[in-house]
Formats: C-alpha cells, structure tokens, sequence
C-alpha cells in the first residue's frame, strides 16, 4: 500500500482528522508515516504499521519517501516545507489544511461531494496540490451547494456566527475561561432569586472591561458574553479577510470566476465571532436568477448529498436542530429557515451550521486521500 506521510496529527484538526480516519477505517488501506516537529525519533501512534517511528517533518529526504502528505501542521509550516520538497523534485500529492496555498493556481480547494468534476479534472491534468477550503465556506457549500450547481444563484449575502475554534485550541478554553471568570463574578447574586438584575449586569460588564491581557490574550478582547465582528486579518479596504475568502473561495471551489470559463458569483457579508465551540452558523441571502418555489428549493438541497439535512422553518424543528450545539460531532450539516424575503420572490433566506472541525476541515482532507487511493 501506498506511503502516507502525516504531519500535525497532534493538533486539534489533526487529531478530529486521524479520529475520522480510524472510523472510516482508512488505516486499512495505507502505510503511514508519521512526522513530527518536535519529537522525532518517538513511537509513533498505534496505527502505525511498519513505521513505527516518528520523522522529522522537516526532513525533506523523508517526506520524499512519501507518494502523499496530508498536513495540519499550519500555514507556517507549509511555507517553509513545501516548497523546498518540490524544489527537491518531489512529485506526491500534498494536501493541506492551511490556508497558505489555496489561492495558488495550481491547487485545488477540495469539497468533493460539491466539486468531483474540478478535482477529477485537475486529476487528469497532473494536478497534486490539494488544500481544504476555509470553514464557513466549506459548511456552506455542503449545505446549499445544490443552489449554485443549478445555477440559481445571482448572489449571496452571508452573515456569519463563527466558533471560538476557528481561532485555534487555545481560543476555546479561553472563551471557557472567560465564561467562568463571569459567571464567578456575579455568582452570589445568581444564587439570590431576589438579586436586581440589573446589578448583575453592571457587574458583568464591568468584569468584562476589566478582563486583563492574559484572560484576553487570544482573542485580544472578551468574547464570553459578546461578539467580535471581525475575524482574520484587516486587508484595508474595509473587509477582513475571512469575508474576502467568502467569494474567492466559494467561486474557486465551484470553478468559476478567474481562471475559469464563467464569471463570479457576488458573495458577500460580516463575518463575526460569537461564543461557540465548534459550530459556524451561517444566516444566508440568495437573490436568485429567477422565483423558485420554496418546496422545491428544499428539495434541491435536501437532495444534494447525504450529509445535508432541510429542518423545516418551524420554530420547534429550529430551535431543535439548527444550533450548534446539535451539531457538534456530527457530520450533519442542517440547512433550515428557508423562506421567501420581503425583498421580492427571488430573494431567499436560509441558516445553516456544521462542525468547523469535521466538514470545515478535517474530512475533506481524509476524502481527497481516499480519491487518491481509489
Ligand atoms: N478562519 C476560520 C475561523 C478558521 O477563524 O473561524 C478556519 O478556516
């Protein structure tokens, strides 16, 4: 069987990745190689077959010896690896979770259940560099990526809810952290049913204000108890760049706008951070090329792929299923609140969520490996 070289099998998407891995029982079909950056020489992992121990991931000659390298180490790593491993000849397949080559144009954003024919295309053209797509795009191409496929889609206005874990592991506990410090605060005066309210809430606030640079130092200020309506980095034109990558990459995944033969779809909105673990929540605007009855858009959706799941616009299947703390570990990517706006009948709305870590990261990955295998 084929030499699999893992790196950053450790960390939080690596470890979902080799968790999903053994479920699927991909193991099975490969010889893995594990890397590490820190403990080379170590035991590697059970799955380990004849390679039992760990290599330098920074040591081209043994990467070289893999036909595949699946990576989560991180996008500095990437930079400083790969290039030097093509430099050095090598022609596997690399496949990344970082953001670093996904604009490249040479590689593919995987999402295969919504992009089969680029990816196979690129297969048949040499193609060896596969890179995960950002989270939120990819939860929501899962979700309504049948509307863009049939064409539908004019534009698309997105709002985000993006978990803590988009950040990285240590931005979950600190917003853990956070809540806890808060909640401490104001214990006493929780636990008095006759306690104002309003003084708990001034209190709060004023802990929040007072959070100090280290109960701050991932998010830069509090999330617990609020929101930060930017993520990523400010590109100076007024847009962050996780809302950027929501039309560079959704159209790359799909094969439209540069490059390709068709042009851009618009797809724009605020991206912001709220208090979740693990979940994006997407609140979705389609103006559509022409009036579809609503059913039938649920159908479209619902059909798409076996993953994605319409939750009827009641108030009880909503508040049931379409929140994150449904979702979390699950492969289900729910797509609900689908109605009609009051802008006219081409204009729809829609939520959907999925777990950041399974869909908006991790299983692409082991996808695209198994469509190498295959
Ligand atoms: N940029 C995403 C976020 C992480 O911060 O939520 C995964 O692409």
């Amino acid at each position: 069987s084929k030499l699999v070289g893992l790196v950053g099998w450790r960390g939080m998407v690596g470890s979902v990745l080799m968790d999903r891995m053994i479920q699927e029982k991909d193991f099975d079909l490969i010889e893995p190689l594990f890397f590490s950056t820190s403990n080379a020489g170590g035991k590697a992992p059970s799955m380990a077959k004849n390679e039992t121990t760990l290599q330098d991931a920074f040591n081209i000659e043994q990467l070289k010896r893999c036909e595949i390298i699946i990576t989560a180490q991180g996008g500095d790593y990437t930079s400083e690896v790969f290039p030097k491993l093509r430099a050095a000849g090598w022609n596997g397949h690399w496949i990344d979770a970082a953001s670093t080559l996904r604009m490249e144009k040479d590689a593919v954003i995987i999402l295969d259940p919504v992009n089969m024919p680029v990816i196979k295309n690129a297969l048949a053209h040499g193609g060896n560099n596969w890179v995960g797509g950002n989270c939120t795009v990819s939860c929501m191409l899962m979700g309504v990526g049948a509307l863009y496929k049939a064409g539908l889609v004019e534009w698309m206005s997105t709002q985000t809810y993006q978990a803590a874990s988009g950040g990285g592991a240590q931005h979950m506990r600190e917003l853990l952290t956070q809540y806890g410090t808060l909640n401490a605060e104001v214990k006493a005066l929780l636990d008095d049913p006759k306690s104002a309210i309003l003084e708990i809430d001034r209190m709060v606030v004023a802990k929040q204000r007072a959070l100090t640079a280290a109960e701050t130092a991932n998010f830069g200020v509090p999330l617990g108890g609020s929101l930060i309506p930017w993520i990523d980095k400010d590109l100076g034109n007024g847009m962050s760049k996780e809302e950027w990558k929501g039309m560079a990459e959704t159209n790359k995944i799909l094969g439209m706008g540069e490059g390709f033969n068709s042009a851009a779809i618009p797809v724009d909105g605020f991206c912001v951070r709220v208090g979740a673990m693990r979940c994006h929540s997407q609140a979705l605007t389609f103006k559509l090329k022409k009036d579809v009855p609503v059913a039938d858009i649920e159908a479209m959706i619902a059909a798409d792929n076996e993953w994605v799941k319409v939750v009827p616009n009641t108030r009880e299947a909503t508040v049931k299923d379409l929140t994150p703390v449904a979702v979390t570990g699950t492969m289900t990517i729910p797509v609900g609140r689908v109605r009609k706006l009051a802008m006219g009948p081409e204009y729809v709305g829609a939520f959907t969520i999925g777990d950041q870590l399974l869909w908006g990261a991790a299983e692409p990955l082991r996808r695209m490996l198994r469509i190498l295998l295959d």
